[in-house]
């Protein structure tokens, strides 16, 4: 294809003609147009339900769809859904959750849920008289969505506040409306932003029907829910005494292993190169659940990420405290996600997921996406304070690399029983794939 050629009314394509138009060119259009094909869902109604999630889609992309089971959270057993594509996070979070369904389980409360939205507006007038008259102001724009937000009223939930907030030590004459939001058991974006978008209108009629400031003070620049939301917030936490990890690793005692874990979180909290990787592995975790769940995981990682960096340095989002001979470890993290409304309810997985998990509300699903965060970096500091990450990742990626050489069942079996001895890297197993298809394996 000539990269500097725009392709013009690409949407405008059927289904069928795009695929037509983006399989000529490969060399092997019918090859192309076959593998596109291959991934649609047998029922076309469902197919058709997929394609109008998003724009000019051709076809599906699987991702494993796996269970963690004994995830014990306040007492309350869960078999919790995961939507990843790495291997080993799976394994690591249901090793995880056995050993502390072992020991209590995971303790979860939630702290607040309260989402955030925006107007951002720059205002070059006298900001003393707007705000003199922001309570009139305020009165006038919460009645204005009143038709928006009888629903979630209704459902208990709705507008909290609006603040008119000063920004001009950031930026000149930059000013917001900051407004709270209980959005229930749904995330709450559209919710968010209608109202903005709502305020927005008022805030401006309001300057140019009032008679008391000059319309052209004003400039809306935009009306935007914010994904940082640290007061929609979720503590998730393990504890048991030092002396039950007595039996974690043949060469450490448990307070070997309980000094070591401190100082891996320690470290994570201290120098951003590990902070990226540790949290990372706590975003294995909630990001399956978000994804297994219809939610939306770059809004979730983005306020996490965020909410880490909230000191002025980006830091670990866990901690570790021992207190007379106890182990507590602990994530607190803000996670806006929802169980009605979006992709919930439309996605059939999203929904069986809902099912598994017994239909939780939006806070019990933030316990639970919170506790496979927790449960997931509680297995990759332990393998990592004591074994090391690769030997469990590597004999979890060991199916990855057969299946690269079409490994047969037979072959698979016999290179799983080589590889309890020996250590997996991408040459060996190809060196062993061809030594037993030479028929001259290699001990
Ligand atoms: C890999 O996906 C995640 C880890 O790197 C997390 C960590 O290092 O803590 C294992």
């Amino acid at each position: 294809m000539n990269e500097t050629k725009l392709l013009s009314g690409f949407s405008k394509l059927t289904k069928e003609q795009k695929i037509q138009l983006i399989a000529s060119f490969s060399d092997h259009p019918e090859a192309v147009e076959a593998e596109l094909k291959l991934f649609w869902n047998n029922d076309p109604l469902v197919q058709k339900q997929f394609d109008e999630f998003s724009e000019n889609t051709l076809t599906n992309y699987y991702f494993p769809y796996g269970i963690v089971p004994n995830v014990l959270i306040n007492g309350k057993m869960y078999m919790v859904p995961m939507v990843i594509e790495e291997s080993s996070v799976i394994a690591a979070a249901s090793k995880s959750a056995k050993y502390w369904a072992g020991k209590g389980g995971f303790h979860s409360e939630v702290i607040s849920t309260t989402k955030v939205g925006q107007v951002h507006f720059i205002w070059d007038g006298n900001y003393r008289d707007l705000k003199t008259h922001f309570p009139q102001l305020k009165l006038l724009l919460l009645a204005r969505t009143s038709v928006l937000t009888a629903n979630m009223e209704a459902r208990g939930g709705g507008v909290l506040d609006m603040e008119l907030v000063d920004m001009t030590s950031e930026l000149a004459d930059y000013y917001q409306l900051k407004v709270t939001f209980d959005t229930r058991d749904s995330m709450g974006a559209n919710f968010i932003n209608s109202c903005l978008e709502e305020y927005a209108i008022g805030l401006r009629e309001f300057v140019k029907e009032s008679g008391i400031f000059d319309s052209t003070t004003l400039r809306v620049i935009m009306s935007i829910l914010s994904n940082y939301t640290p007061e929609c917030l979720v503590k998730t936490w393990v504890e048991c005494d030092v002396a039950e990890f007595d039996d974690v690793d043949d060469a450490l005692t448990a307070e070997e292993f309980v000094w070591k874990f401190e100082k891996a979180v320690s470290i994570a909290n201290v120098d951003v190169h590990r902070a990226a990787t540790h949290n990372k592995g706590i975003f294995n975790g909630i990001d399956s659940v978000a994804l297994a769940t219809g939610n939306d995981f770059r809004a979730i990682e983005a306020c996490g990420h965020a909410w880490a960096s909230r000191s002025g340095k980006y830091r670990s989002l866990s901690e570790v405290k021992i207190e007379n001979g106890r182990f507590y470890f602990s994530l607190t993290i803000p996670m806006a996600i929802g169980t009605v409304g979006g992709l919930t309810s439309l996605h059939p997985m999203a929904r069986f997921s809902l099912q598994l998990l017994h239909n939780p509300g939006a806070p019990e699903l933030m316990q639970i996406a919170s506790t496979m965060g927790l449960a997931n970096n509680f297995s990759a500091i332990k393998s990592l304070t004591t074994k090391g990450i690769q030997l469990g990742h590597m004999k979890m990626h060991l199916l990855n690399i057969l299946n690269v050489y079409k490994a047969t069942e037979e072959e698979k079996a016999r290179a799983v029983e080589f590889f309890k001895i020996h250590k997996v890297s991408h040459n060996v197993v190809a060196s062993f794939m061809q030594s037993i298809r030479n028929g001259k394996p290699i001990n």
